[in-house]
């Protein structure tokens, strides 16, 4: 199958940071519209560092790029270059992620993060006729009591958010910690969503669903080392939001004809493919369905998988009915 028939199959992103579609062209371009150095010499200076040992590493990274991102305008832009390119791949339907925690530490308010990307997705939506939202994401390595008061400050615009995540550093910090944060947002109506299992246990998938009450677990692929939890996962037809080329790039795995996407897809999880953070990763959307194709994947698996990220979307359901 050629990438250009995997970019036409419809399908929706749900486990895109929105931080992690930073470009360095525009990381430059808005460090010099701000006034913020970075402690990268040059475009290439920054893309020779995109060499990772681990989550951690790659984290370091991501954390200091998002020090040039100041304004909502600089959100709307960042948000509407990500949009273009989903676009052109064939993503119809987009969850951002995004990291607010960061951001307030670097003096932006909440409000500037979410309107500029609001205006992001709202110009996408009449350009491009796409549909999506935000996913406002904790940082699991903070205290739980920051996670708190940062759903608080949105508790009164909670109707513009999706939902609500959980990301970052994960072995030693578990689902459990955050059990209050996720109550009150399940309180706001926020749906809710967590990353498990990227580089932590199985425990933590299980514990993310039975402590969180997640619908979808973010990652999630090391529940394939518990049969059990596997079988229950395809019963009970919680979505994985799958990302392999991310897998690989963090060492997740040792490569991809080692990931576990078809030991999961074939005990009939249903798994979605997704890009996390693409201009760290090397590849939008498109690129993660062709290196899986490339693994041995047939086109109606592939198309499975596509329909699969519309299913387990948060988009209404006549929205829904329209993609699939
Ligand atoms: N895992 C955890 N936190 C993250 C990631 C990820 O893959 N990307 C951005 N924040
Ligand atoms: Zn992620």
């Amino acid at each position: 199958m050629t990438v250009e028939a995997l970019r036409s199959l419809p399908k929706a992103e749900l486990h895109l940071h929105i931080e992690g579609t930073l470009e360095p062209e525009l990381a430059f371009e808005l460090a010099q519209r701000n006034g913020v150095t970075l402690p990268f010499a040059s475009v290439e200076d920054l893309r020779l560092r995109y060499d990772f040992d681990d989550l951690q590493s790659f984290l370091d990274l991501y954390y200091a790029c998002m020090a040039v991102l100041r304004t909502a305008d600089d959100f709307r832009d960042l948000a509407l270059a990500y949009l273009e390119r989903a676009h052109a791949d064939g993503v119809r339907h987009a969850e951002l992620f995004f990291d607010p925690q960061v951001h307030a530490g670097n003096g932006v308010s909440v409000d500037a993060v979410m309107d500029g990307l609001l205006e992001g997705l709202r110009i996408a939506g009449e350009r491009f006729g796409m549909t999506g939202g935000l996913i406002l994401c904790f940082l699991r390595d903070l205290p739980a009591a920051s996670a708190m008061e940062t759903l608080e400050s949105v508790a009164g615009r909670a109707g513009d958010l999706l939902g609500v995540g959980l990301d970052s550093a994960e072995v030693g910090h578990p689902p459990v910690l955050f059990a209050d944060v996720f109550a009150r947002a399940a309180e706001l109506g926020l749906r809710l969503v967590a990353h498990a299992g990227e580089e932590g246990p199985a425990a933590y998938v299980r514990e993310a669903l039975d402590t969180l009450h997640v619908e979808r677990i973010d990652h999630g692929i090391r529940a394939a080392e518990d049969d059990a939890l596997v079988a229950e996962l395809a019963r009970r037809r919680v979505p994985l939001t799958v990302c392999p080329l991310s897998n690989v790039r963090l060492k997740a795995v040792p490569d991809l004809a080692a990931h576990p996407l078809r030991r999961l897809f074939d005990a009939g999880v249903v798994v979605t493919l997704n890009s996390d953070d693409p201009a760290y990763f090397g590849g939008y959307v498109a690129a993660n369905f062709a290196a899986v194709a490339g693994e041995g994947f047939t086109v109606d698996e592939l198309a499975t998988m596509a329909r699969n990220s519309i299913v387990a979307s948060f988009a209404p359901d006549g929205r829904k009915a329209e993609l699939l």
